[in-house]
């Protein structure tokens, strides 16, 4: 039997891939459609201006949207999906943990709380673990995990291929698409001819994040690696995929072949969403590239190309899709973690 979801945030950018992504999905079916007062009460294919890369499915546009509160979830659903805005987010998930529902948020709130899972199920599935301590801190029936900001998911897995050779410090420069600012972030006479060098609070997510989830989790509570990172975002016009520039200074001898080893070695998992390669390493220097490579794997993998050493360490570059293995993507795979681990 599926487990009956809902989706909150259901008619945004994110609330759209995660209704592309369920839809088909056979281990959830979809139950419940949240959004604002003003999308209250439409059906979805009125309140939704639908905008993915396929046909908006007839039975979801039929549904009706409601208010995102507890309430008006039916008590059956076991599981949310969360693409809402973060101040949204911080204000109304704890409602919901506390009613019984477990979330899978997208939402940067209490994304660097200790007591709460960030979890990319491939680099730290262990830490979902961190439910228990948080259901004992909160007297919480239901539970919160978050996926981490899209442009952290994109280099994130390259570190954790490299982590036996000892990270020290990590430069990272990024070239995001606009669809990670949502419909309404970036206007087209701002973006076209142009690149934006300053993404609000994105540099300190891509610090922090990267941190927490390289960390080790004694059963107990969570240590962030030490590893140094800093980080500088800009926004390009492409549409979908971040591109990332690394560098990264190792204790160990790291050379390029090492490093595309590790890379292309790096496990996948058999959760239904996995990539069959998560890591795709090219040897053409020029790739990857946005438009080329967004969708290897379904959009879930990740790929990583032009390795060289710099007098900065190994240099390379890495890209993910933003919106499916840096948003809907990633909450899904963790959704399949926590139906896999018994939380559900
Ligand atoms: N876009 C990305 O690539 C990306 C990547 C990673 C994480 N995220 C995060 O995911 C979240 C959603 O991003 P997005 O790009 O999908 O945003 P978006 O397109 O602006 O969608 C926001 C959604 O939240 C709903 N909403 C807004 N205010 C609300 C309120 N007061 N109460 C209840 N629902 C409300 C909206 O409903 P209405 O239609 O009724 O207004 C809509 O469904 C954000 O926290 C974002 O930071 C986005």
């Amino acid at each position: 039997m599926a487990v009956r979801v809902g989706v909150l945030g259901a008619t945004g950018a994110v609330g759209q891939r995660l209704i592309q992504l369920l839809e088909p999905h056979p281990e959830f079916e979809i139950a419940a459609l949240t959004a604002s007062e003003s999308s209250a009460g439409k059906t979805y294919g009125q309140a939704a201006k639908w905008r993915v890369n396929s046909p908006i499915p007839d039975d979801i546009a039929e549904m009706t949207v409601t208010a995102t509160e507890p309430e008006a979830v039916p008590d059956d659903v076991d599981l949310l999906f969360s693409s809402l805005p973060s101040s949204v987010g911080a204000e109304v998930e704890p409602t919901f943990c506390e009613d019984g529902y477990v979330v899978s948020s997208n939402s940067s709130n209490s994304r660097m709380a200790d007591d709460v899972p960030l979890v990319i199920p491939e680099v730290n599935a262990e830490h979902l673990d961190l439910l228990e301590v948080q259901r004992d801190e909160r007297g919480w029936d239901g539970a919160l995990v978050k996926n981490p900001n899209c442009s952290t998911i994109t280099f994130v897995p390259t570190l954790a291929a490299l982590a036996e050779f000892g990270l020290e410090t990590v430069h990272v420069a990024t070239l995001q698409a606009v669809s990670g600012a949502g419909y309404d972030g970036v206007t087209s006479m701002e973006i076209i001819d142009n690149a934006i060098p300053y993404i609000g609070s994105e540099e300190d997510k891509l610090e922090t994040e990267s941190r927490k989830l390289l960390g080790e989790f004694d059963g107990a509570s969570l240590t962030h690696d030490e590893v140094e990172v800093a980080a500088s975002c800009n926004r390009i016009p492409t549409i979908d995929g971040h591109l990332e520039n690394v560098w990264v200074e190792t204790e160990d001898p790291l050379s390029v072949e090492d490093a595309k080893t590790a890379m292309r070695e790096y496990p996948s998992l058999d959760l239904r969403s996995s990539p069959d390669q998560f890591i795709h390493v090219f040897d053409d220097p020029d790739r990857p590239q946005p438009r080329m490579d967004r969708t290897l794997g379904d959009g879930m993998a990740i790929a990583a190309g032009g390795h060289r050493e710099s007098t900065f360490g190994l240099q390379y570059n890495c890209l993910s899709h933003n919106t499916i293995r840096g948003a809907a993507g990633a909450s899904v795979l963790n959704g399949e973690l926590l139906l896999e681990n018994g939380y559900l």
